[in-house]
């Protein structure tokens, strides 16, 4: 396979942190696009891990991309490397992009994936971003693709689970992916009818679950389905983790809030309880049409924007248009749940 392609007119790609469903949607519209311009397109494996050891995939051909936008996962594979974390990482970033003749580069991924790619820009990285997350936490884009993926599979999970919830007269609570952000938890729950919704941004206060549970019982409604995201927190209680690890980017492993919760409600009101933890396969498995077409989009972007010398910026879904904003502004500070979302939500706690 081909190293190098036309001087000037060379672009590597890389996917980064975790995958979302819609990647590859996005490497087959920057392919696309970028052809039609002129451009080869490297692609680099492993995220940034590939472009401190060198390790890609060749020029991407249209056969290569044909129809993957339909697939899961990424073409490219993907990594949690931090180059900023890596002895001289930055440096070998640079130096190898000049080895591979790569003009220009397209970081696809969340914060911290962009927050590299906007780190490598100030040190004159010719570099766009697109951005992806499952956990819809990133600033200056509307949705990031993979988000609509990851919602309906968790809301298909919360619907689906009421026939059991009711025929056992169980209480279940339901563990949904995001950290910090609880846009997923928010709106599956919200679609998948959960009686109770918890997030990271708001501590839960434990009393007032156990009270909506046994209201519901008085009202004759003997089960319930409660949506929480891993990150949620009690009111008088600290973060739960599955284990002390951290990865490149500081990320502790969460897990384990959930089963936690659902012992601690059974021993409270005596309401029999199970959990479930829906964990990757919220991002596993092929796109929504929502997701296929956003990432072929942004892809197609992202390569214009290369031609175009938008460096330092990120293609960004705003309304009904695609459009550049700054990298800068996009990454340094998460996009959370508004308070007003989840009051929302609260409203209709005690109905369903
Ligand atoms: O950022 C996407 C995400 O799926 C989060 O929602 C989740 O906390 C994390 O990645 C899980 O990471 P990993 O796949 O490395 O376990």
């Amino acid at each position: 396979m081909a190293v190098t392609g036309k001087k000037g007119k060379q672009i590597a790609v890389l996917t980064g942190g975790g995958d979302a469903p819609g990647l590859n949607a996005v490497i087959r519209g920057i392919v696309v696009k970028a052809k039609s311009l002129g451009y080869d397109v490297l692609g680099i494996l492993d995220g940034w891990k590939g472009l401190l050891d060198c390790s890609h995939c060749g020029v991407l051909d249209l056969d290569q991309v044909s129809d993957i936008h339909m697939l899961g996962g990424t073409i490219l594979h993907t990594s949690r490397t931090n180059p900023y974390k890596v002895e001289n990482g930055p440096q070998k970033v640079k130096d190898n992009l000049k080895k591979l003749n790569c003009d220009f580069l397209i970081a696809i991924g969340g914060e911290d994936t962009l927050g590299v790619a906007n780190k490598l820009f100030k040190e004159g990285v010719k570099v766009v971003g697109v951005p992806k997350t499952i956990d819809n936490d990133l600033n200056e884009t509307d949705y990031t693709f993979g988000f609509n993926t990851a919602i309906t599979r968790a809301t298909e999970s919360i619907q689906n689970l009421h026939t059991t919830a009711k025929s056992h007269h169980r209480t279940i609570v339901v563990e949904i992916m995001g950290r910090h952000a609880g846009w997923m938890t928010l709106e599956s729950g919200i679609a998948g009818g959960a009686s109770v919704i918890l997030l990271p941004e708001e501590p839960f206060d434990l009393n007032e679950i156990c009270n909506i549970l046994k209201n519901r019982k008085k009202k004759g409604k003997n089960y319930a389905i409660i949506a929480c995201s891993e990150g949620a927190v009690p009111k008088e209680g600290q973060m739960i983790l599955q284990t002390g690890e951290k990865d490149a980017f500081g990320h502790v492993r969460l897990g384990g809030i959930a089963e936690r919760l659902s012992e601690e409600i059974e021993k409270r009101t005596g309401i029999e309880c199970r959990h479930v933890v829906l964990g990757h396969l919220q991002r596993a498995g092929d796109p929504t049409v929502f997701d296929r077409v956003l990432g072929t989009r942004l892809g197609v972007k992202a390569a214009d924007m290369i031609d175009k010398r938008e460096f330092g910026k990120m293609a960004a879904l705003k309304g009904i248009d695609i459009i550049a904003v700054d990298l800068n502004k996009a990454v340094g500070k998460l996009k959370t749940v508004p308070k007003e979302r989840f009051d929302e939500a609260k409203l209709f706690f005690e109905t369903d």
